[in-house]
């Protein structure tokens, strides 16, 4: 590859460091002329190793980073071959263009094959890449699992659905209610006997979990006032100390209240018989039941017709072929003085009703818990 060395230069295993440490020391001609002989001789060699070595490593080279660490190895500020360059100082000044055009010339080499393996192993990196990332565009996409509403929450709906389409605004509460709101407004003082029905979780003496929708009755007549007609439905949870198989400590509750004047109890049934037949059917059959409840006067339960046997007689409706669905009445005077209206002037319908009940009517669901289990075998029946 390089030419032969003329002159009197001899083969001596002599280091590069060793023979310019030598180099210097020596101070006769002729001595220097041999160790430089055998300087330049030792200096090609070691090129040509470098040379060897590097190409050879580059040519097995097997990533960019690679090759960027051979790069820096041999033609780096402190490479192999720039220490090589820098030693040409110390030769005789008649040797050096031909070591330094030597020693470029396999610099150039080497920067050349860096070059052409960079772009080889970016041309197979690159292949690489197509081939582990190609996306078959012919294959069926995959579906989407689909979400269904709860279905409580269907049966809220399409309460909500009837009684909007009835004229009836939808209005919220707190679910943390006051002393006040849930049971003083509503004719249901201190110590009064149907406070025991609503036992609740208390946050304070006088903060507690609503135990039912009624107070947001109150809230909204407290609102408006004067204003009238008042008609709305007030749907949310509720909360009681009840745990059993057909008693969850949440449960959920509609609310309805209508205030304006000369209200009768005619208007409540014939609202709530329109709600049922929508809900359940018109072949259903609704009656009226006397009852009490601290905030109406009258009050009535309200009952309808067996959705499992239709009135004869099953384990559902416990053989009496009526189903209870809701509580209503008239609200009591004393509600509509409290929340700032003239009972002489107004008076109005409220009713409430448990949601739970109704999804499990509508849908033939026997298991209170089923709905609060979130299985989803259940919940994509519906
Ligand atoms: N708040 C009652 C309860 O949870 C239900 C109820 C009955 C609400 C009669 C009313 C009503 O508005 O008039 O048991």
């Amino acid at each position: 590859m390089f030419p032969p060395l003329e002159g009197n230069g001899m083969i001596v295993p002599v280091d590069l460091g060793w023979f310019q440490e030598f180099f210097k020391l020596s101070s006769r001609r002729g001595e220097g002329f041999l160790f430089c002989h055998i300087g330049v001789k030792k200096m090609i060699e070691t090129i040509e190793t470098i040379r060897a070595a590097a190409l050879a490593r580059v040519a097995a080279a097997a990533s960019s980073e690679e090759l960027e660490a051979l790069r820096v190895q041999y033609l780096g500020k402190k490479g192999e071959l720039t220490a090589v360059l820098r030693g040409m100082g110390k030769l005789p000044p008649e040797e050096r263009p031909r070591m330094g055009q030597l020693a470029n010339q396999v610099r150039e080499e080497l920067e050349k094959a860096l070059l052409e393996a960079k772009d080889t192993l970016a041309r197979k990196e690159q292949a690489g890449r197509l081939r582990t990332e190609a996306i078959d565009v012919t294959l069926p996409g995959r579906p989407l699992p689909r979400g269904y509403r709860h279905p409580l929450y269907q049966a809220l709906n399409e309460i909500k659905a009837i009684f909007t389409g009835l004229g009836f605004d939808v209005a919220e509460g707190p679910e943390v209610e006051s002393d006040y709101y849930n049971f003083e407004a509503l004719n249901l003082p201190k110590e009064h006997p149907a406070r025991d029905m609503q036992d609740s979780f208390y946050i304070t003496e006088d903060v507690l979990l609503r135990t039912h929708t009624s107070p947001v009755q109150v809230r909204v007549m407290e609102a408006r006032r004067p204003e009238i007609p008042i008609r709305i439905i007030a749907p949310g949870k509720v909360y009681r100390r009840d745990d059993d198989a057909t008693h969850s400590p949440i449960f959920h509750q509609v609310e309805g209240l209508l205030v304006d004047k000369r209200v009768t109890f005619g208007e409540l049934k014939g609202t709530l018989m329109a709600f049922i037949k929508q809900m359940f059917g018109e072949t259903v059959q609704v009656r009226f039941r006397p009852s009490y409840f601290p905030f109406t006067e009258p009050s009535a339960e309200v009952d309808m017709s067996c959705v499992m046997c239709g009135g004869s007689g099953c384990r559902v409706c416990s053989h009496t072929g009526w189903l209870e669905i809701l509580g209503c009445g008239m609200v009591h005077p004393r509600v509509l003085s409290m929340s700032g209206y003239d009972p002489e002037e107004v008076s109005g319908f409220a009713f409430g009703l448990g949601v739970e009940r109704v999804a499990m009517l509508k849908y033939g669901i026997d298991d209170l818990r089923l709905f609060y289990e979130n299985d989803l075998r259940f919940l994509r029946q519906f």
